[in-house]
């Protein structure tokens, strides 16, 4: 069986009962480590749970021969930071367990989709969700998502780059930076959240030209750019002044 476990953002304690239940019994237990970054160790994970955690890199999730000839077998666990599919990267795994009639489950969890809300922006008014690359000179699609989405009054999320190996996380400001070589003026309303899931997530509003100034220190980090606003998501972004 192939279980894939949403661990929620940020501490140890955020898997659900569920997912913990699982975990307990599993035979083996990788935990993806390329698509964003928890707010706690891997150590740490495995005091909570009790269990070994193996480190599974891109090359061994995504090839997933090694994962799938196991779980033909034996319980095998893939731990996945935020919600299962809030990265592009896992159905293809899914998918491919079902084809091969291995039993899968699904537990979810918080991802950073959904805890953007606590900006006051209505989840029901984000378009397209665009990923800001770090080799991104030239590059113009993902700026030209957030053209689309502005000219439809909506919210854009930009989901900033991360090479995790190396410890490199994108910043907010080098977010703004490219959205600024690609002609978003510095006086434009946007939001900036950082550590969103730990008990004190760093959220600002304001413009371009502030935020820049801002010090957000907790990472990982996301962009918001607001489309068309309702009086009640004005009202909640006043918070974050
Ligand atoms: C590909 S997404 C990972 C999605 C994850 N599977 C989920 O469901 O949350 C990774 C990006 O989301 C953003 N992100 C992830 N966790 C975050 C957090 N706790 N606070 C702020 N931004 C976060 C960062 O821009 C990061 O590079």
């Amino acid at each position: 069986m192939l279980s894939l476990i949403g661990i929620g953002l940020w501490d140890a304690e955020d898997i659900s009962l569920k997912g913990l239940d699982i975990v307990k019994k599993a035979d083996k237990i990788y935990f993806e480590s390329y698509t964003s970054k928890l707010g706690c160790s891997i150590k740490k994970l495995e005091r909570v749970y009790g269990r070994k955690v193996l480190v599974a890199d891109r090359n061994l999730v995504e090839d997933g021969k090694e994962i799938l000839k196991e779980a033909e077998k034996n319980d095998v666990v893939l731990l996945i930071m935020g919600d299962v599919f809030g990265a592009t990267t896992h159905m293809d795994l899914f998918l491919r367990a079902k084809k091969k009639k291995i039993r899968t489950a699904i537990v979810n969890n918080a991802s950073v989709l959904t805890a953007v809300g606590i900006t006051g922006l209505s989840l029901y008014n984000f378009g397209k969700i665009i990923s800001i690359p770090f080799d991104n000179k030239g590059i113009k699609s993902s700026y030209n998502k957030f053209l689309e989405n502005k000219k439809n009054g909506l919210h854009s999320l930009f989901l900033l780059d991360l090479r995790v190996k190396e410890k490199n996380l994108m910043s907010i400001k080098e977010g703004l930076n490219y959205l600024i070589r690609n002609g978003l003026s510095k006086t434009n309303l946007c939001v900036g959240c950082a550590g969103l899931g730990s008990k004190k997530p760093e959220i600002k509003f304001g413009k371009v030209k502030d935020l820049l100034k801002f010090k957000f220190k907790k990472l990982p980090q996301c962009l918001i750019v607001p489309g068309k606003l309702q009086f009640y998501e004005e009202e909640a972004l006043e918070f974050w002044k």
